[in-house]
């Protein structure tokens, strides 16, 4: 409305004879292609700012095919000509804006929406789009595929840095956090996966559909679709709901059963330390596919590839890693990949702190042991695309969250990652902004000590 205005009083004044037309609009622009993050190009819009998505998909094994309507509900951050969202592959059949069909363009990744009106800054609008087709990961060579796999009775769809486009039309950069309503319907007998609380399952037609509910912002990374043959346990943990699940493939009693059986008991001896778990369900999820290399700490619920239970004895090692993110990636996410020790540096410094709990190595021991095979060269903060998942990142990070601790004393250091959860609890934050959080509450400068543990290229003096 308000751009038709615009545009009848620049005609009447013969200013603008162009302002009708093309990309600009009356102040109406595109949104950007992508969220600026050199980590990942393309990943990601701008222009908008989610603030939640209901998907309902439906994935029949047989022909590996996914039909969904995912309808996103978001504000726009400026006044929008058009804007984009990312969907890798499939098939685009209709898009409304604001209940109204609106022109859509799509290309390998990107589906551009041009609305019939521009959406003025602070507008809320939702989007429906219905789409469909056979999904594909992402290739990734470095940092493996993401996204959609098939896996013949089921499917797996996880990935990080990128995974969400593969199944769903997306802002798939974790800047975005929204809340979720995932419905997933699937042939009758098939177990079907997601984040969240279980809002229950329905049966017709020879097809289940089953319900999860996310209601705490979560970035795209962090969503998940687990369908196949699973053993599931659903409980309650604490008053909140706990649901894990095994792929029948694996021993029923074997050593991945019993270590997410630990979810539980892991997850309160990080409460302990970190402050209250910060969402409202538990769970954990192993997969068979030999194809899912990593675990990953998707919200609520991690999924843990089959690897980490070869052994004749339980990995709780990896659960306290991945539960550890809970707090450290999922509540409080980075705003940009080229600060992922803020997640993996805590976690694999959880891992440690849970590993001594539980009996095994001290942390000073394992500290030691790191310390010695540390090359300094390599920076845990912004360690460039392809460091992402290092030592740099994981065993350095920790070291430096180690070296913070001894510079502070526990008392400090605990009431340091507590404060620092709760107030960017469902949020995002930077190294600058933990850097700044620490020397606030130590009430002392601990940014040069932190710098040479991040980023210095000769080894700091052991603490
Ligand atoms: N963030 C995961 C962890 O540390 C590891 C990971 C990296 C991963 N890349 C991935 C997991 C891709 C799944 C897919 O726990
Ligand atoms: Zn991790």
């Amino acid at each position: 409305m308000r751009r038709v205005r615009w545009c009848a009083a620049a005609l009447a004044a013969a200013l603008l004879t162009t302002a009708c037309t093309g990309d600009d609009r009356g102040g109406f622009r595109p949104g950007a292609a992508d969220a600026g993050d050199p980590y990942v190009p393309g990943a990601g819009n701008g222009g908008y700012d989610v603030g939640h998505y209901a998907l309902d998909v439906r994935y029949d094994p047989g022909d590996d095919r996914l039909t969904g309507t995912a309808t996103v509900t978001a504000t726009a951050t400026e006044a929008l000509s058009r804007f984009q969202l990312d969907l890798a592959g499939l098939d685009v059949d209709r898009v409304r804006v604001d209940g109204e069909r609106a022109r859509h363009r799509h290309d390998d990744a990107e589906l551009v929406v041009t609305p019939r009106n521009g959406l003025p800054a602070g507008r809320r609008f939702t989007v429906e789009v219905t789409y469909g087709g056979v999904p594909k990961p992402l290739p990734n060579a470095e940092l493996g595929d993401g996204g959609f796999h098939a896996t013949g009775d089921g499917a797996i769809a996880l990935g990080q840095p990128e995974s969400a486009s593969t199944w769903y039309p997306v802002n798939d950069h974790p800047s975005d956090k929204a809340t979720y309503d995932i419905a997933i319907t699937v042939p009758d007998g098939l177990t079907a996966l997601s984040n969240g609380v279980p809002k229950g399952r329905t049966s017709a037609g020879g097809r289940t559909t089953w319900r999860w509910s996310e209601g705490s912002p979560m970035a795209s990374y962090l969503t998940t679709l687990v369908i196949g043959d699973y053993r599931v346990t659903t409980g309650t943990h604490a008053g909140r709901p706990l649901v894990t699940a095994v792929a029948s493939a694996l021993p029923a009693d074997g050593p991945a059963a019993a270590s997410v059986a630990r979810t539980g008991e892991v997850a309160d001896f990080l409460a302990a330390r970190f402050g209250p778990y910060p969402f409202d369900a538990y769970g954990g999820v192993v997969v068979a596919d030999e194809r899912i290399r990593y675990a990953l700490e998707t919200q609520s619920r991690p999924v843990y590839g089959p690897g980490f239970f070869t052994g004749d004895r339980p990995n709780t090692e990896v659960v306290a890693h991945e539960l550890a993110h809970q707090w450290f990636g999922d509540s409080v996410s980075v705003a940009r990949w080229s600060d992922i020790w803020l997640n993996e540096g805590f976690a694999t410094y959880a891992e440690w702190l849970w590993a001594e709990h539980d009996g095994g190595r001290t942390v000073a021991r394992t500290v030691a042991d790191r310390y010695a095979t540390t090359d300094w060269t390599r920076p845990t903060v912004d360690p460039g695309r392809a460091g992402m998942f290092g030592d740099a990142v994981y065993q350095r990070g920790a070291l430096a969250v180690h070296a913070l601790r001894r510079a502070v004393g526990d008392d400090t250091f605990f009431r340091i990652l507590r404060g620092w959860l709760a107030q960017h609890r469902d949020g995002n934050a930077t190294t600058a902004d933990f850097v700044g959080y620490a020397e606030r509450t130590a009430g002392r400068p601990v940014r040069a000590l932190l710098d040479a543990w991040l980023v210095g290229a000769t080894p700091p003096g052991l603490p």
